[in-house]
């Protein structure tokens, strides 16, 4: 049996990411500052701070894990000063991947996130194309979004300093529901799911994108499984197949990200501003969940009025 270890597994995504690995048959070992209520059995849950220093590699090599999934980090872009959010996140994923890279872990996975790309910039942002897809230049406007390119790029540089053997990805989660979200439970930004379905507002500045961290464990169960055979150092997006939307994108997006009416004209129907293609091109992941089947919601809504907002600037994700 592959054993893994998630660092920031007491957390929003974690708490599915271990849930997940653990029902498909990983032994998991959860670490964090916090520990979590209702994580299955059979999984260890390990309370530690990783910046402090020498805990990382400590606590690999006591489990000598096969796997380790960097999720521990400052999730909110703008939830702490800026210089903080950007020590610590960076501080963060250098020391995991360091230890796990020193460990001799095989497989080494940091979480990433789409605001890498810079959309909400205040200085405006506009994209070549759409969807956005992993060939869309980063162009971070914010420490958080910094941050997670700094993670990207620190597995990149162990998997050119170790190559071969070990080997490194990065993801980046489109916004993610956990399942009790999908219930009504407040999501990262303090409304519901509905209320961010309800008020196109709320899901602008996030380009509409979402995931189901249930999928999110889903991915990584394959990719731990293909790392082995694909490139080295690789970066995906993961999202759901639609958009956290009532209305279509070509329509939506143009109201809240001025000048993308040409580019989003092709996203018609239900299609996301983010390609997962990738994911399903090199691991054969397809997310199987859709806001359509979670919240079950079976009648129709009436649209709210769409009020054009001026490009928001501090909820991105
Ligand atoms: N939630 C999203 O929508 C989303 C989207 C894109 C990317 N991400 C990324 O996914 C990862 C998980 O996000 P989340 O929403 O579950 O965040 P979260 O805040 O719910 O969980 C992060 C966890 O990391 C732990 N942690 C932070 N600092 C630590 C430290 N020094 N030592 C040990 N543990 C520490 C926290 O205690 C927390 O449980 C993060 O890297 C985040 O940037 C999340």
């Amino acid at each position: 049996m592959s054993s893994v270890l998630v660092t920031g597994g007491a957390g929003r995504l974690g708490r599915s990411v271990v849930a997940g690995l653990a029902a498909a048959g990983y032994t998991v070992a959860s670490v964090d500052r916090e520990t979590a209520a209702g994580m299955p059995a059979g999984v260890t849950q390990v309370a530690a701070d990783l910046l402090v220093a020498g805990e990382a590699r400590r606590i690999i090599d006591a489990h000598r894990p096969d796997a380790v999934i960097h999720l521990a980090a400052i999730a909110v872009p703008f939830s702490a000063p800026e210089e903080v959010i950007l020590a610590t996140n960076t501080a963060l994923a250098y020391a995991v991947l360091r230890a796990a890279t020193d460990a001799g872990v095989r497989r080494i996975v940091t979480a990433s996130s789409p605001t890498v790309l810079g959309y909400g910039s205040p200085a405006g942002w506009r994209p070549d194309r759409l969807p956005l897809d992993e060939r869309t230049e980063p162009r971070p406007w914010n420490a958080y979004a910094l941050s997670k390119l700094v993670a990207e790029q620190t597995a990149r540089m162990f998997a050119a300093e170790r190559g071969g053997q070990l080997r490194y990805a990065a993801f980046r989660p489109c916004f993610v529901i956990s399942p009790e979200e999908w219930r009504g439970a407040p999501t990262q930004q303090g409304h519901t799911v509905r209320e961010r379905l309800d008020d196109p507002s709320l899901a602008a500045p996030a380009l509409f994108n979402y995931v189901d961290a249930r999928d999110v464990a889903e991915f990584l169960d394959l990719l731990l499984q293909k790392m082995d055979s694909i490139p080295n150092g690789e970066t995906f997006f993961v999202g759901a197949a639609d958009a956290l939307a009532r209305r279509p994108l070509s329509e939506l997006l143009p109201l809240f990200v001025p000048g993308t009416a040409e580019a989003a004209a092709g996203l018609t129907g239900t299609s996301p501003a983010f390609s997962i293609a990738k994911a399903e091109r090199l691991l054969g992941w397809v997310p199987r969940r859709s806001w359509r089947t979670e919240l079950v919601e079976t009648v129709p809504r009436e649209e709210p009025g769409l009020v054009p907002a001026s490009p928001v600037q501090q909820e991105i994700r």
